[in-house]
């Protein structure tokens, strides 16, 4: 087997690759003058297993162009079969058509990449697993709040809350809280689809005189996270702390969060930035060694 390093994902990639005990390839990527990708994979993977390592995140069309470039190039030089590994496949979020004529984007991801030769997609907590039971193409969506209920664990925050911002959320809360041995709870949630503006009531769960961890998918503006910090902190928490999958925050809307009474984000690589404290390399080459 073999680890290709995307540009979006190279260091996850090589942690990838080590853990596994396989070739790491690196990635030629630049681009042109008109602002077009290119990118050239530095070594044969005729007859090999390929994996390839890229994340989506912004910017998205950059990253998921050289995603699809790849699985093509890889494809191409006859590798013997191609696995995309996106720890955050963008576009996930519209899964169904919310408002008439609108298109199915995490449909069209899922097409294209099959389309090109992938055999099978491996992502980590995206947005919505159904939509893979849609297009016929081999997946696994693995979960990230075990390592990151873990990372909590191990700073000491034992017998915290686990408190989930949505419904749907709410199994990660419930999983967070079987490693952090507390309670948990979830608020409802709803979200204006014209004018994105979002209401909230705590459902189930208990505040009062509380540490809590707020486990959800993504934090992308951190609307959400602190709508449900503010409820959390009126009905009495002590402190509230926010962890996520994917932060596509900037250091301005993280100092925002932190203002609403958020201690601190913390996230995995899946995109790397300043708020990943936690890896998912372990999750990704577990995976790979029992498909592989
Ligand atoms: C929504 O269903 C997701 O699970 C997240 O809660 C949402 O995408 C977070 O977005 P934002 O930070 O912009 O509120």
């Amino acid at each position: 087997m073999l680890v290709v390093g995307g540009p979006a994902s190279a260091e996850l990639a090589r942690k990838v690759a080590q853990l596994v005990g396989c070739r790491f390839v690196e990635v030629e990527a630049r681009k042109f003058p008109d602002g077009e990708s290119y990118v050239r994979l530095t070594r044969e993977v005729k007859d090999e297993k390929t994996v390839i390592v890229q994340s989506t995140y912004p910017p998205q069309d950059t990253h998921l162009l050289q995603l699809l470039l790849l699985v093509d190039a890889a494809t191409r030089s006859r590798a013997s079969e191609v696995t995309a590994v996106v720890p955050y496949m963008a576009y996930a979020r519209q899964d169904k058509v919310f408002r008439p004529n609108e298109p199915v984007s995490a449909e069209v991801v899922l097409k294209v990449l099959r389309e090109l030769g992938t055999r099978r997609i491996v992502t980590v907590d995206v947005h919505s697993p159904e939509v893979f039971s849609r297009v016929a193409m081999e997946h696994v969506n693995l979960s990230a709040i075990g390592i990151l209920a873990r990372h909590f664990l191990d700073l000491g925050f034992k017998g915290v809350s686990a408190f989930a911002p949505d419904r749907k959320a709410a199994r990660m809360a419930e999983e967070a809280s079987k490693i952090l041995g507390g309670s948990y709870g979830w608020f409802s949630k709803q979200r204006d689809r014209v004018t994105g503006e979002v209401s909230m009531m705590l459902e189930r769960g208990e505040a009062e005189g509380r540490e809590i961890v707020i486990f959800d998918d993504i934090i992308s503006s951190g609307g959400t996270v602190m709508m449900a910090a503010r409820t959390l902190k009126k009905a009495g928490a002590r402190r509230v702390y926010a962890a996520c999958t994917h932060a596509l925050t900037s250091r301005e809307s993280y100092m925002k969060i932190l203002s609403s009474g958020v201690e601190d984000i913390v996230s995995t690589d899946t995109i790397p930035t300043f708020t990943s404290k936690v890896s998912v390399a372990g999750l990704l080459a577990e995976t790979l060694r029992s498909l592989l």
